[in-house]
């Protein structure tokens, strides 16, 4: 009984599914979906190459420190690099009396040890980079509602990575009529900028990196377009995300080679073991076909004589 029940319970759950199947089917084809402004206007990243892609990339770190030149002269003000250390700064490149010389240009939150009151101090190596905001309450208010996210991290945490970044910072522009034509009520609203990289379109930070020349390069470097200091930040926040990318890929690439001498070498060993056990064994005496033969053909002689 409990099984008739059973059965046709499941048979009533796979008949709804099935009739829901069918409807939803039956008015995707009858009504297809209205098109979304997002939908038909967003762009997938820019090609970006760096240094540090692939199994065999390098860090530029000539990049890196124009990178780190540009966050901190331009993406600081509103953005926090919280998991980075002054002294992870020696990935860059940096020997301990720059990056000494960095962490004290710097102002920590800090304690008055006398009052017990919130005060700041000169940074040392050992502290991480300071937040610009007290907190996200402060941030929002800062950025029309909008809080900028931490960028140590921000590499891993969108789906194109450094490509993304370099697309979005690059990607400003006015917003195009013909979206206005095809939907005239999506209009970027006020205090927001059009930018087709961004997931809906409209993003609340402001173009960052707007004229050629904003940061000063040192000697040697190449010219500070808005283009190059979009690529070096992206190049710079591959790093802060994975500081020990290429360190991963040089070890990936010993084990590889160690994993493929130790077979070359197992083959070799088993093929030395096995050798004189499978050597053909050559039968003497009695087992010898020669022999055998020749025993053959004398029995069958005999035999002719006897017979
Ligand atoms: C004036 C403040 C300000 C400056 C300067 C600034 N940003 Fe932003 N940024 C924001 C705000 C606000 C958001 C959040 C935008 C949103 O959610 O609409 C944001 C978001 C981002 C995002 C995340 C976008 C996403 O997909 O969610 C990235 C990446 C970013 N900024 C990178 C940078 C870099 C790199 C620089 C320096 C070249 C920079 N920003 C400079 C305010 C700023």
């Amino acid at each position: 009984m409990v099984r008739i029940i059973a059965f046709f319970v499941g048979l009533g759950f796979a008949g709804v599914l099935l009739w829901s199947f069918v409807v939803n089917l039956y008015d995707n084809i009858t009504e297809p979906p209205a098109p979304t402004a997002e939908h038909e206007f967003h762009r997938e990243p820019k090609e970006l190459h760096l240094a540090s892609d692939g199994p065999f990339g390098k860090w530029d770190k000539a990049q890196l420190q124009r990178g780190f030149q540009v966050y901190k002269e331009v993406c600081a003000a509103c953005h926090s690099l919280e998991r980075v250390a002054f002294r992870d700064l020696a990935g860059l490149g940096y020997n301990e009396a720059e990056i000494k010389a960095i962490a004290k240009s710097y102002d920590v939150p800090s304690i008055n040890p006398d009052t017990g009151e919130p005060a700041t101090r000169k940074g040392i190596p050992a502290d991480y980079f300071p937040k610009p905001y007290a907190n996200e309450t402060a941030g929002r208010a800062a950025n029309n509602n909008a809080y900028p996210p931490d960028l140590s991290l921000i590499t891993k945490a969108r789906e194109g990575g450094a490509a993304y970044i370099y697309s979005l910072l690059t990607g400003y522009q006015n917003q195009p009529t013909e979206l206005l034509k095809q939907f005239p009520d999506v209009k970027t609203p006020e205090g927001l900028h059009y930018n087709p990289y961004f997931a809906n379109l409209n993003i609340a930070m402001p173009k960052p990196i707007v004229s050629d020349g904003q940061v000063t390069y040192g000697e040697g470097a190449p010219a500070a377009t808005v283009d190059q200091m979009a690529k070096d930040v992206s190049a710079f926040l591959v790093w802060t995300a994975e500081p020990k990318l290429v360190n991963r890929h040089r070890a990936g690439m010993a084990v590889l080679i160690f994993l493929i001498m130790a077979t070359v070498l197992g083959y070799m060993a088993y093929q030395n073991i096995w050798a004189s056990a499978k050597r053909k064994v050559a039968p003497k005496g009695p087992l010898d076909p020669d022999n055998q033969a020749k025993r053959e053909a004398a029995k069958a002689e005999a035999g002719g004589i006897a017979g």
